[in-house]
């Protein structure tokens, strides 16, 4: 079945649990989407995850239309949803509905992601308003790291928490189809899922959320710098990974691969024939 953003909000209403993960690439997203999974998302986390950037800061919007055109063309049943990145919407609601409508015209997206709260409503407002579905982002808010300080959990006394629930109720005012909850307390995360009607896919936020999303570099085990409290690993890619290069250069430098299994054929007859 085709997933879009009234199918993220009918498994809420029934109580069916929302799956989403990351993909930036076309194979890694034809994977996802082969096993089901419900939305997936072509995060800013690029920047850290692919392109080796510190932080999420330096992407740009061309860098997400690329990756976001490659899953795109990898997917056929998953939302596909695509962020802004820093300072592609901050700035201006002129700018915001420009870029979100670049991304969707030049990927074939479905719809957008952007960080914060009661601040960018307007910006979700007119996205939505000119037919592009938005998806809010709260709690830990990665674009917002050098204010934040560090990547830390949100929402842990009385005024943050205040805070994020009123600016979730803001979000879904201005129009939002679903809302992340990144690194946020899960009992926060359970007011905020029982108290605004659409869908709330959560990260680090617990089992309480009508949705769970992952990068999915970290649930494979490829991420072995970086293991947050929140991230199961499913698999150890990381170490098979390795193990199979390792493998691989062993059998290169020991003459056994390429084996004869491996190798193209051709008559003798022709061989003898050359000079
Ligand atoms: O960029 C990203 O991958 C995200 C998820 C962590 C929700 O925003």
């Amino acid at each position: 079945m085709k997933n879009s953003v009234v199918s993220l909000q009918s498994f809420k209403n029934t109580g069916k649990k929302i799956s989403m993960l990351t993909a930036y690439d076309y194979l890694t997203a034809k994977l996802i989407d082969e096993s089901g999974i419900d939305s997936i998302l072509v995060g800013d986390s690029l920047g850290n995850n692919v392109l080796g950037y510190q932080d999420t800061l330096p992407v740009t919007v061309e860098d997400m239309i690329h990756h976001g055109r490659a899953v795109v063309r990898g997917v056929k049943n998953a939302l596909v949803v695509i962020d802004m990145p820093f300072m592609s919407y901050q700035t201006s609601v002129y700018d915001a509905v420009l870029n979100a409508g670049r991304i969707i015209k030049e990927t074939g997206a479905k719809a957008v992601k952007l960080e914060g709260g009661e601040a960018v409503c307007p910006q979700i407002k007119t996205i939505v308003t000119a037919g592009v579905p938005v998806m809010a982002h709260l709690g830990l808010t990665p674009q917002s790291i050098n204010l934040m300080g560090g990547y830390t959990v949100q929402g842990k006394d009385c005024k943050t928490a205040q805070k994020l629930l009123d600016d979730a109720k803001a979000v879904e005012k201005a129009g939002a189809f679903a809302l992340v909850l990144e690194c946020v307390p899960s009992k926060l995360a359970k007011l905020i899922t029982e108290t605004i009607k659409i869908p709330t896919i959560g990260i680090g936020a617990g089992n309480f959320c009508d949705g769970q999303v992952l990068v999915y570099q970290d649930m494979l085990g490829m991420n072995m710098d970086f293991a947050p409290k929140f991230v199961k690993k499913f698999v150890d890619v990381g170490n098979q990974m390795k193990n199979a290069f390792a493998q691989y250069k062993s059998e290169v430098e020991g003459g056994i691969f390429p084996s004869s299994e491996h190798e193209f054929s051709m008559s003798d007859e022709i061989i003898e024939k050359l000079y």
